[in-house]
């Protein structure tokens, strides 16, 4: 009996519930016991287990996390129990307040505090039925919320069955959806490289993630969760403490916050206050406060609830990162791909740490919804790293002559047209490369390090050449002579003589750098690396019409449509002729084939087992290169079940179906025979 036909259910909740200890040992202590290639062992068994019996496929399967299908809209769900907000407090006295209110109503002299950091996320409730993940929802208005289940299960962090011995009927789990930090600033870097707009800050972040009608765009995002407390429950025995809440959470396999505590008192709140306080900008998520809330869940149940709040609760915030300032004017700015983006000149201002001059206002709806206006005093915020931004104007400072903000209907560098799609945010402007502000730009882009890396070819150098009118396009750079570069200014001899070296040493590049370099619209870092790879040469990416571009993995017809419009520009074409004959060069490979396989083009492949030389990747890309379609389960329509080493189900499947099997010998020879 094939092993995996044979397996049985037992075996398929062992592995289950193995991989989702990993998936708590990985994403949430961040310490992971087992290898990537035990972890994926693991994970094929239970996938092929589940292949070979799909009617044991549940949607809690740790399978299940890579995002179902779209849906149409996000239906509405009714709290159990409402989604309550919290008083906040703002200074010692406040919290003293709170505190003398709590002692008072419970006749006690001294109260104790479960205390843990205020996370700025998005509020979710998660609704176990018998130990099993069944629904989750945004808050919303504290009393309905949104289904965002699918999305949920893609979110690492939170279990999917709880591994409790006795599960309860019902136990809802509520906390916050977030973005670590570094997660943000990696997913912003990756969006910058796509030429993807980023976000203003990791809330915002985690908050389009999750709202999402694909859950296949919210299983790319890096969101986390963090549990701090529960809702509605049904046969479970609740501890007697919040602290026992959130350890038995713990215990479940939620991340809890370690810096929680429990404090006695007032002057045990301000001290948590300060603690808390002192390592915020070390944390690894963003938040705005902490929240104290009595510990014993007997005396809460006493305290009760005044309006939409505990009153056994209250948030301490810490005083926001922000500050007024005057807008001096709005300047608009021009990108590399022509965007214009209105800027907020600022009075300079103190605001998280550093010196605030300017701040980003977007794009004209953004400038509109604001209403910024030059002479406004506004309120500027910083959060972390991120762009400080323009939170809302102080109307009543308003001087009565401020202008309503207009975006240019010319570009106000080159003078050409502005043009906003219909359906877009963003004004660009026509001139190309005709604007010095795109040339400077595009330039820029060229020669830094991710692209051609000409070393000491700066911001400072670039606007000079151009300004100069040296250089116009990015071949002109290596035209540039010793002496032209020596009459920059602040430019001696020396380093005239450096950057005419590395210019000369940039001459010698590769195909993905090249692409990259070209500064094409959604083309970022690892785009142009995989057309590199996919095409082999620059005249083949050149010629090549939307579907052949389409046959890159992650090239969509976004990507497709906006290579084809680059390169049927002519002087686009130009300049990379201008390159070659500048002697720029890179390595060229052979080009792969495209759909030249008669007998491949489309048909339909599924790939099984250890495929000798070629991997699991590398064989679908194969196939896809030449016009076939790669599934993962065999079914009648399959064409063609390529087989490897240890092929499980799939191959006993493709027997029964009367299925053409091939192994890598095969699949190579069939993808070269041509139909010429
Ligand atoms: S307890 C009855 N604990 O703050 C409300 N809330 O203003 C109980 N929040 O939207 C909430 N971190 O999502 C609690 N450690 C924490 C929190 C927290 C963030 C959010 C919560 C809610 C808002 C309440």
């Amino acid at each position: 009996m094939n092993p995996i036909r044979g397996a049985t259910r037992e075996r398929l909740q062992a592995l289950r519930s193995e991989i989702e200890h990993h998936n708590h040992l990985y994403y949430v202590k961040d310490a992971p016991q087992i290898s990537d290639a035990e972890y994926d062992a693991l994970f094929r068994e239970l996938d092929a287990i589940e292949q070979a019996h799909p009617d044991w496929i549940t949607p809690d399967s740790p399978t299940q996390r890579v995002g179902a299908a779209p849906l149409s809209d996000l239906a509405s769900v009714t709290h159990r129990l409402p989604m309550l907000s919290l008083n906040n407090g703002f200074n010692d006295a406040e919290i003293e307040g709170f505190d003398r209110r709590v002692r008072e109503a419970l006749d006690a002299e001294a109260v104790d505090y479960a205390c843990e950091p205020k996370f700025d996320g998005l509020a979710v409730t998660l609704a176990y039925e018998n130990g099993r993940f069944v629904q989750g929802a945004t808050r919303g208005d504290g009393y309905t919320g949104e289904d965002v289940t699918v999305n949920l299960r893609t979110i690492r962090a939170i279990p999917m069955q709880l591994p409790v011995e006795r599960p309860p009927r019902l136990l809802e789990v509520r906390g916050e959806v977030l973005m670590l930090k570094r997660a943000f600033a990696d997913l912003n870097a990756r969006q910058q490289a796509r030429g993807e707009k980023s976000f203003v800050n990791a809330r915002n972040a985690a908050a389009g993630s999750l709202r999402q009608l694909d859950p296949r765009l919210t299983a790319a995002r890096p969101l986390t969760f963090f549990a701090y407390g529960l809702g509605a429950t049904d046969g479970f025995d609740v501890p007697d403490s919040h602290a026992a809440v959130l350890d038995f959470l713990a215990e479940q396999r939620f991340r809890v916050a370690t810096e929680r505590r429990v404090v006695r008192g007032a002057p045990g709140l301000l001290e948590y206050y300060s603690w808390i306080g002192g390592m915020r900008a070390e944390l690894p998520y963003d938040i705005d406060g902490v929240v104290y809330k009595v510990d014993s869940l007997r005396q809460q149940v006493s305290l009760g609830f005044v309006s939409r709040a505990p009153r056994f609760a209250i948030a301490h915030k810490y005083p926001a990162q922000e500050a007024s300032t005057v807008v001096e004017g709005i300047e608009v700015q021009v990108g590399r791909t022509g965007a214009l983006t209105p800027v907020a000149r600022l009075r300079p201002v103190f605001v998280g740490g550093v010196t605030v001059t300017n701040a980003t206002l977007h794009n004209e709806d953004e400038v509109r919804r604001k209403d910024v206006r030059p002479g406004d005093t506004v309120i500027v915020r910083r959060a972390g790293d991120v762009i400080p931004e323009v939170v809302r104007v102080l109307a009543e400072h308003r001087p009565s002559d401020a202008p309503v903000f207009q975006m240019p209907s010319r570009c106000p560098i080159c003078g050409s047209e502005v043009y906003r799609e219909p359906d877009e945010a963003t004004s660009r402007c026509v001139g190309g490369l005709v604007c010095s502000a795109q040339r400077k730009q595009a330039l820029r882009h060229f020669a830094s390090r991710r692209a051609l890396d000409i070393e000491g070819l700066g911001e400072r150098i670039v606007d000079q050449l151009v300004e100069r009118n040296l250089v116009r396009s990015p071949a002109d750079i290596f035209g540039l002579t010793v002496e032209q570069l020596a009459g920059l200014d602040r430019m001696g001899p020396k380093s005239a003589a450096n950057l005419h070296a590395s210019i000369d040493r940039s001459r010698s590049t590769s195909l993905d750098r090249l692409i990259y370099a070209l500064g094409i619209r959604h083309v970022g870092e690892s785009t142009a690396r995989d057309l590199a790879h996919h095409f082999g040469r620059l005249d083949a990416i050149v010629t090549a019409d939307e579907a052949a571009l389409m046959n890159v993995p992650e090239v969509g017809p976004v990507i497709a449509g906006s290579l084809v419009h680059f390169f049927a520009e002519a002087h686009n074409r130009a300049v990379v002729e201008a390159l070659r004959n500048s002697a720029v060069h890179w390595p060229e490979g052979e080009p792969k084939p495209i759909a030249t396989s008669a007998q491949a083009a489309g048909r339909s492949f599924v790939i099984t087992g250890t495929l000798p030389t070629l991997s699991r990747d590398d064989a679908r890309a194969l196939i896809q290169a030449h016009g076939g379609k790669v599934s993962g389960s065999v079914s009648k329509k399959t064409d063609f079940v390529v087989a490897g080493a240890d092929p499980g189900s799939k191959l006993a499947k493709a027997q029964d179906l009367g299925i053409s099997i091939l192994d890598e010998a095969g699949l190579l020879a069939l993808l070269a025979a041509r139909d010429d």
